[in-house]
Parts: C-alpha cells; structure tokens; sequence
C-alpha cells in the first residue's frame, strides 16, 4: 500500500486536460480574479483528511486556471508574454514526470548535457567558443544577479577592493539591475539614453568612475526594444578592464534571426549574457540562459562545497557552479526539445516573423488617424498613443479589451507621456486582428 494512493483514473484525468489544453491553448478571457472571489472557493482546500484527486484537480481546471493571465495567447502583447510551442509544453509534463535533479551531474547528466547543447547553440550565435558556458535559472533577474556576483568577483581579483563598488547602466536598465543592486549593496550610476532608449558608449564612457565593476547593457529593453551601443559598451569595458553583461531576457532571441543578428555586434566581446527563452525563444516558464564567455570565471564566484557534498563528483560539468542555486529541475530542457524538434532555422524564421508583425503593426498605426506612431519598431515593440484620449480613458479602454479577451494592450510610461505599448513574442499574432482592435481607439476617443 502506497503512502500516498492515487487512483489511475486520476492520472489519466491530469493527462487528458493536459492534452486538451496544449491543443486547445489558454483562453483569452481568462484573468486574475479577486481575493474575495478566490477565497470561497480555494480557501477551504487544505484539510486533514484531503479533499481528493479529482476535486483538488476541478478546483485547479474550474478557479485556478480561469483566475490567471493567459500570457500564451496571441492577443497577450503586454509586457513581454510567452508563446511556447506545442512541443515544449508537451514536453514540460513529461519532464516533471522523470523527476530529474539537475543540480549536478551526477545527478541529471543527460538532462545537463541536452541543456549545454542549447547554451552552446546560443553561444555560438554571440561568437563565443569552446570556454563558454553557463545554466539555466529561473528568471532574468536571477540570471542578472548571479552574472554580476561573478562580475564582482573577477574584478575583485584584479583590483584593490574599493570602499563602494558601483555597476554601470541605462537609465533604461530593466528594474531587477537596480533589485540586484540593493541585494549586491553596490551603487548604480545610470547613463541618459538617447531619444530612442539607446546608450552609447562614449555616454557611457564619460560617466564611468574608478569603483565601476560591471556594464550593464541592454541587449532589448524592455519598454522601448532598445539595444544599446554594445560594440561601444565592449570597446570601454576592454579600455577599462571591466566586465560586460548583457541583459538580453527579452532581447537577445533576436539572436538566431540572420537579419537582426548586427544589432548586436560586439557581443562577441562581452563576459556574459542571460536570454529568457520563456519570454521569446518559445518555451515554458520559467527559464533563463545565463551564459559566460569564460565559464571558469563563473565557477571561481559561485562553486558551493560542503561536507555532504564532497561525494559529489567534481570533474564534470555541475549547474550549481554557474549561478545562486543549488537544487534545480533542469529547466532548460523544454526548449532543448522544442529546438531539436524544430530546428535552428525555424527558430529563426519564427522570431524574424514576430518582428515583420511589429512592424506592420507599426506602418498600420502609423497610417490610422486619431493614432501617433511614438517610437518603433525596436525588436518586436511598439509605442504609440491615441491623440483623441486622455490618460483615463486609455485605461478604460485597455481593461475593456482584456475583458472581452479581444486584445491585451496596457498603458507604459514613454519619456513623461502616457502611451499604449505592443511587444510581439508570438508568430501567430494577427496583423489585422489587432489592427481591427486598435481601431476602436479612434472610434471610442473623444
Ligand atoms: C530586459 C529584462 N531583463 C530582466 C527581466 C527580468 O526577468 P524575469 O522576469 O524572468 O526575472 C526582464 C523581464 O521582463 C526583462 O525584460
């Protein structure tokens, strides 16, 4: 007798959604409900005896699905959603099903392989070569925070330890540098963009001090697509012996696009970059490549070791020498399925897709009167505004879209003025179905 018996039917329950929904994909109307409205519902679900398979598993499919943002939907063009393939989420059951620890090889040596296959492809992409290497964590801002404690560390062998040590970015830096910032307790000294989000490097350069450690540059920001001068950014991290980290979580996708690929020249020269392939690569959530153009530099900052992990064999390849973890489901294995099933090339075709969608949507907006084209395409993002509303009724507006499931546009921020933004992750957005939408903007302003 089993300590914890579960009926086959329920098994077969579990697989039959799941196939249903990979086929069948989120609905758009789907969203966050309220605590009051949860509350009734979930509130009551743990208790000593088990409320059973099949009734946990109705509240999952009938409360808890219904009540969350279906970011995989084609009309989720907000912050930066997720557009996995039917391989990749397929594939993430059955992955949670082999229960792999991938924390070390010796524990997950056929899933570290598969997923050094994808950090090599996209290693490769940067024009790095055999020293390169890096893990999958969970997000961009893990990926970020466990680049720069490397950073710090190789620069902290090759110079004296200054009162303050201070990191070097974009005022359009993505938020979690500034989190990593507060965590790491070092100083952020950020350089003005210009009009379209883009740091150079001679900005840059004249507002480097003598305790910076690290550049940060933005391969993709994430409110304007920008990337900044990173052949500048490289050209003042060799003058000064710094290290340059490249935040790509939504940008450096772009990457395995051929035609998009020179916007990022001079990555070849940066010490490390992280990659969401949940955000642009296709992929589940949740995973972030982080890769080091020398991995030995990594290991120096982040090896853990412990008596109890002496048995742990030493001479092979261990995650865990690569970022802040320890324990973790190998987590870049989705998109290694997803990318061995595919192909390279229909990864690049798909991301080269998603940026000719933002940029019809771009010459469409730009041809609608009653819309203003503020800045775009850049990557895949879009600003633009309704010159008939005001900031009220564009919020008006967007919740009424989300609501009907028509479309998930929201309002940013774009240098003091309120603005819709648009960043596609998804080849099957339809150019004319968001354009119909946006329509309304005209209709309804005034
Ligand atoms: C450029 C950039 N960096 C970092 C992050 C943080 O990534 P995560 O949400 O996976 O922690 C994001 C998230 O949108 C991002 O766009």
């Amino acid at each position: 007798m089993k300590a914890f018996p579960f009926p086959a039917s329920n098994v077969t329950r579990i697989l039959e959604w799941t196939r249903r929904r990979i086929l069948g994909g989120p609905d758009p109307k789907h969203g966050a409900q309220s605590h009051a409205a949860l509350e009734p519902v979930l509130g009551g679900s743990i208790t000593p005896q088990g409320i059973g398979g099949a009734a946990a598993f109705a509240l999952f499919t009938d409360t808890i699905v219904p009540s969350t943002r279906p970011f995989g939907h084609p009309t989720s063009l907000s912050f930066v959603a997720s557009a996995p393939t039917d391989a990749s989420l397929s594939f993430d059951a059955a992955l949670g099903a082999a229960g792999i620890f991938a924390g070390n090889w010796d524990g997950g040596a056929g899933a570290i392989h598969a997923e050094n296959q994808t950090l090599e492809w996209l290693a490769g992409l940067a024009g790095w070569g055999d020293s390169a290497g890096g893990v999958y964590v969970a997000g961009g801002t893990l990926g970020n925070l466990s680049a720069l404690h490397a950073a710090r560390d190789w620069k902290a062998r090759r110079m004296a330890r200054p009162d303050r040590w201070a990191i070097l970015c974009s005022t359009e830096a993505h938020s979690s540098i500034r989190a990593v910032a507060r965590v790491m307790d070092v100083d952020v000294i950020e350089v003005p963009p210009d009009e379209t989000g883009r740091m150079s490097g001679a900005d840059a350069s004249a507002a480097c001090a003598p305790h910076v450690f690290a550049i940060v540059g933005n391969a993709g920001a994430t409110n304007s697509g920008a990337v900044d001068d990173i052949a500048g950014l490289a050209e003042l991290a060799h003058a000064r012996d710094l290290w340059l980290h490249l935040d790509g979580a939504y940008g450096l996708a772009a990457l395995s696009d051929p035609n998009t690929r020179p916007v990022f020249d001079g990555i070849e020269r940066a010490h490390s970059f992280t990659v969401d392939p949940h955000k642009w690569l296709f992929a589940p959530y949740d995973s972030c490549a982080l890769v080091y153009r020398n991995a030995a530099d990594a290991a120096n900052a982040h090896g853990q070791s412990a008596e109890y992990l002496d048995a742990v064999d030493k001479t092979h390849w261990n995650p865990s020498d690569y970022a802040l973890h320890l324990t973790r489901r190998a987590r870049g294995l989705p998109f290694w399925y997803s990318l061995a099933t595919h192909g390279t090339r229909a990864y690049g075709d798909a991301i080269a897709k998603t940026i000719a969608i933002a940029r019809d949507l771009a010459d469409g907006i730009d041809k609608m009167a009653g819309l203003e084209l503020v800045l775009g395409p850049q990557l895949s993002v879009v600003l633009f505004r309704p010159t008939g509303m005001s900031d009220a009724q564009m919020d008006q507006w967007a919740e009424a879209q989300r609501r009907s499931g028509a479309l998930l546009c929201l309002p940013t921020t774009w240098r003091g003025q309120k603005v819709f933004r648009l960043c596609i992750v998804n080849p099957q957005t339809s150019v004319a179905g968001v354009l119909e939408t946006l329509g309304t903007l005209t209709t309804e302003a005034g």
